[in-house]
């Protein structure tokens, strides 16, 4: 399996196992299968609301010896309930209780975005708190200690822009190893590649597949499909392969980490088989044209009456493309 270097002589593999929307019930299943297939990269997180089946599946395929804790790549993230100084290590601690580990891998802050304590999904403004009242610079400091204390090897980030990269570097005594953020070829966003790789922050591909198991809330009429779009089809019979496997192959061949969410074991099999998977320059060049900057994921949801947050604020969109002008010739 390809893997990108992080630092202290650790990878992080290139294709994972996605985990949100897996069911209770389905989900030990699923990561077991995963497992036994190879897949050495599971992603988590606590609002999935499956740590505790995932932990589950994780101790039985350690204690079956299907891999060593070493091979394995484990993420979560810290919730928007839990940012600020006072709760980011019980909130790691509550996840690696569930989790069954000592470590993880790579903890990330899930979203630029706060609740207010005990508020597991906002519902009113209220329920939301400005980045000026509990700043990012806090949280972050609290996931360097977490990482100081051995409980976590790696610390990153999602959903953040350039900007809010740029503004986390100037107090972070340690830079973000991974933006996870939403990358297919109808959102390839190329400002931001350029300038992870330009820092050395490895970008995730999150929604690689499309989503399509996503809530009926997030889905806008007429979306345009990744797993049916023409272009994917022609290129995946070219290859004898899945529509699937091209868009995966894509996001690897860009650099990127991808991480499609299956529970059926058959596609379990088919995406990871996508690592084998490569797409010559022509191929590369008609996906290369798809981009429609269609975000399926577009956070539209932390935009409660009231609520501090703007899909402007959040996204940064603007600022983004200022600072690439700016440095346009240079
Ligand atoms: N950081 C963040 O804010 C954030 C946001 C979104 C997602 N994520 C992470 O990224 C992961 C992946 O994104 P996602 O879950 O949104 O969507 P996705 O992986 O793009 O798509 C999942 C959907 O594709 C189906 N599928 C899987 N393999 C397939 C194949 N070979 N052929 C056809 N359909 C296939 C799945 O159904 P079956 O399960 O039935 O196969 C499911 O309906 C998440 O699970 C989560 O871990 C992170």
């Amino acid at each position: 399996m390809k893997s990108y270097s992080l630092s202290e002589n650790s990878s992080i593999p290139a294709l994972g196992l996605g985990t949100w929307k897996s069911a209770q019930g389905e989900v030990c299943q699923a990561v077991r299968t995963a497992l036994e297939l190879g897949y050495r990269h599971i992603d988590c997180a606590p609002a999935y609301e499956n740590e505790a089946e995932i932990g589950r599946a994780l101790e039985e395929g350690l204690g079956a010896g299907l891999c060593t804790r070493e091979e394995l790549w484990v993420t979560s993230k810290l919730w928007n309930n839990a940012h600020g100084a006072d709760r980011v290590g019980a909130a790691l601690k509550a996840t690696l209780n569930d989790l069954r580990l000592d470590y993880l891998d790579l903890y990330l802050i899930h979203w630029p975005v706060v609740f207010s304590r005990g508020v597991f999904f906002p519902r009113r403004g209220e329920d939301l708190i400005a980045l000026s009242v509990t700043p990012i610079r806090e949280t972050w400091a609290a996931l360097e200690a977490c990482r100081q204390q051995g409980l976590v090897r790696h610390i990153g980030v999602c959903n953040f822009s350039i900007k809010k990269l740029e503004e986390l570097a100037q107090t972070a005594v340690t830079a973000p190893a991974v933006n996870q953020i939403e990358l297919h070829p109808l959102l390839q966003q190329p400002g931001m590649l350029r300038y992870c790789r330009a820092k050395g922050i490895v970008l995730t591909a999150y929604s690689p597949l499309g989503s399509g198991d996503r809530p009926a809330g997030l889905k806008k009429p007429e979306e345009p499909s990744l797993l049916g779009h023409p272009v994917i089809g022609e290129i995946a019979r070219k290859h004898q392969a899945s529509p699937a496997q091209v868009l995966l192959s894509w996001g690897m061949a860009r650099e990127t980490v991808v991480i499609p969410k299956s529970v059926n074991p058959q596609r379990l099999k088919e995406n990871l088989a996508a690592a084998e998977l490569l797409l010559d320059q022509d191929d590369l060049a008609r996906i290369g044209v798809l981009d429609q900057h269609h975000r399926l994921v577009d956070g539209s949801f932390w935009q409660a009456p009231g609520s501090p947050y703007t899909l402007a604020n959040l996204w940064d969109e603007e600022w983004d493309r200022q600072w690439h002008e700016q440095r346009r010739g240079d």
